[in-house]
């Protein structure tokens, strides 16, 4: 039975891809390159860390580890500035009323997310108390596809992996939730998220009957 869901961040409850697509444009345009939507489309579900050495990698830079420490932490500062002045309205279309649904149908809530700034961005939209627990890149050492994220987000819950179900915009994250043997939804095209159990274009399509239903899927 399905007792879980847990949401990856960038993608499903917010759109921070864009803020992530200035700030590393801004860094690229820096060092003497261009940075383009299509590339950053490749870095959603990305550690920060492994996106930069991408960045570089496409402009044919090549920094110590010292140097890329520092760029890094130089567009996550930019970064944060913008996304501290998020606002509520930043919300994806249905995100907030399904966490409020599934809370109010006794399912448990959880967090999934590559990001270290997941909990920022929940506070400054005003979503942090729907959430029962928290998993990000502050607590995981394996990126996705790695299913480590999800596995932690069950065990936080102190549920298994078959009562809970991921939601997830990027490829990575869908394959990850697989490899930890939960049901996923994605959030986006099924021409593109080919491995999910069910595809939509965002939470305002999601409804407890079609989660349910996924419980008898077998896949
Ligand atoms: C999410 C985003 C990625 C981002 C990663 C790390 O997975 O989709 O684009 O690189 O989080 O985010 P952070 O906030 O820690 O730099
Ligand atoms: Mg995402």
């Amino acid at each position: 039975m399905i007792k879980a869901c847990i949401f990856d961040l960038d993608g499903v409850i917010v759109d921070t891809a864009v803020y992530h697509y200035q700030a590393w444009k801004r860094l690229a345009n820096e060092l003497g390159f261009d940075f383009t939507e299509h590339q950053n489309e490749q870095l959603k579900g990305v550690s920060r860390v492994r996106s930069l050495e991408l960045i570089l990698g496409w402009g044919n830079v090549s920094k110590t580890p010292v140097e890329q420490t520092e760029l890094a932490t130089r567009k996550n500062q930019w970064y944060v500035e913008m996304i501290n002045r998020m606002q509520p309205s930043e919300i994806l279309p249905g995100a907030k009323e399904f966490l409020q649904t599934a809370k109010a149908a006794g399912l448990k809530t959880a967090l999934g997310s590559a990001s270290k700034n997941s909990a920022t961005i929940l506070e400054r939209v005003g979503l942090l108390p729907l959430f029962d627990a928290i998993v990000d890149g502050n607590h995981v050492t394996a990126s996705k596809p790695d299913p480590e994220v999800f596995l932690k987000g069950a065990e936080a819950l102190g549920l298994n992996s078959a009562e809970c179900v991921v939601f997830e915009d990027a490829i990575a994250g869908v394959q990850a939730a697989k490899a930890g043997s939960m049901k996923v939804v994605g959030i986006g095209s099924p021409e593109v998220l080919t491995e999910a159990d069910l595809v939509i274009a965002g939470l305002h399509e999601m409804t407890l009957e079609k989660l349910q239903a996924l419980d008898l899927l077998q896949k």
